[in-house]
């Protein structure tokens, strides 16, 4: 019988979304294989652990659509399912504000050493209020950095403006003059953002232009006390470099939710007191992660009722 897998357990009611499929029954779990004759799956419901490339496909013969729970899909190739004609989607615009919450809470935790003095606490090592003791990074009137104003940067530059930051900004092209003119930001190159900011934050997709983006020249050309926040994808910063620059210099700290080599996180970083590290959380909250299921599910019931997709990977 024709299957859904999904690879993993989806909060919310997206399962019953998906079991409204016509003709099409659902399994969950990991590892196809125990009860699914791959030949029967006609959709992947993937998250971005899930390699899907071209062994996967040519596992998945009948395969018609992969939903990724996940604005990004460089998990997916995407080449080899053009070519086989498997429709891919992703969960844009559901996550957004979500994802920038997180971001800010990253950068003020990462600023103002939020975590460090959590665990000062908790040690007992809080010997009481000093004018010089544990000082950090002001954050209102600092400049903010954002690589890739897309639907994230962007709002997470709305934040920041709300915080009283200054914008720059970074992409391939321009923004449009009235995003531009919105959140008063700045459009300059990869190279004079990381000179310029005092915070540099990363919202751009993970490709071969932007893996190993911030690497050690990168990190020595931030300003000294600069801050880096990640909560793009892992790959995208040298994180043996990064863990340098935070030993060394320039940077006072880093808040970071992604990793190289996810779940690993590069032990020089694991040893730094000045970096907040987060398990991949930026759209971890309810209210999010229920609407991305139910947008991967509606894409899938989509494609199987013979419609377009919701929200294709262009
Ligand atoms: C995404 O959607 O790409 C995020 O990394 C998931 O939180």
């Amino acid at each position: 019988m024709p299957t859904v897998l999904v690879s993993k357990d989806l909060p919310g009611d997206a399962l019953d979304r998906l079991r409204r499929a016509p003709g099409a029954r659902v399994v969950v779990g990991a590892h196809p294989g125990g009860g699914v004759d791959l030949e029967d799956v006609v959709a992947l419901v993937a998250v971005l652990t899930d390699v899907v490339d071209g062994a996967r496909l040519a596992s998945l013969p009948n395969l018609r659509i992969v939903a990724n729970v996940a604005v990004g899909y460089d998990n997916v190739d995407l080449a080899a399912c053009r070519a086989r004609g498997v429709v891919v989607t992703n969960t844009p615009d559901v996550l957004t504000e979500s994802t920038a919450d997180f971001t800010m809470g990253l950068l003020l935790a990462a600023a103002r050493r939020i975590a460090e003095g959590d665990r000062v606490v908790r040690g007992g090592g809080f010997g009481g209020w000093a004018p010089s003791y544990m000082l950090g990074t002001a954050v209102s009137g600092a400049t903010l950095g954002v690589v890739g104003l897309g639907r994230i940067g962007a709002a997470t530059a709305r934040r920041a403006r709300a915080f009283g930051m200054n914008v720059l900004y970074t992409q391939r092209r321009r923004a449009p003059e009235a995003l531009e003119r919105e959140l008063a930001a700045t459009y300059t190159s990869v190279d004079a953002l990381f000179s310029e900011s005092d915070f540099v934050s990363l919202h751009c997709p993970l490709d071969e232009t932007t893996r190993h983006l911030v690497d050690a020249e990168r990190l020595a050309r931030m300003k000294p006390g600069s801050v880096l926040v990640n909560t793009a994808r892992g790959p995208c910063v040298d994180e043996a470099a990064l863990a340098q620059a935070l030993a060394t210099g320039p940077l006072a700290a880093a808040g970071l939710d992604v990793y190289e080599r996810e779940p690993a996180v590069h032990p020089a970083l694991l040893a730094r007191d000045n970096v907040v590290l987060a398990p991949h959380l930026g759209s971890a909250d309810r209210r999010t992660r229920e609407a991305m299921a139910r947008l991967a599910a509606d894409n899938v019931v989509a494609v199987l009722s013979g419609e377009p997709p919701l929200t294709p990977v262009p």
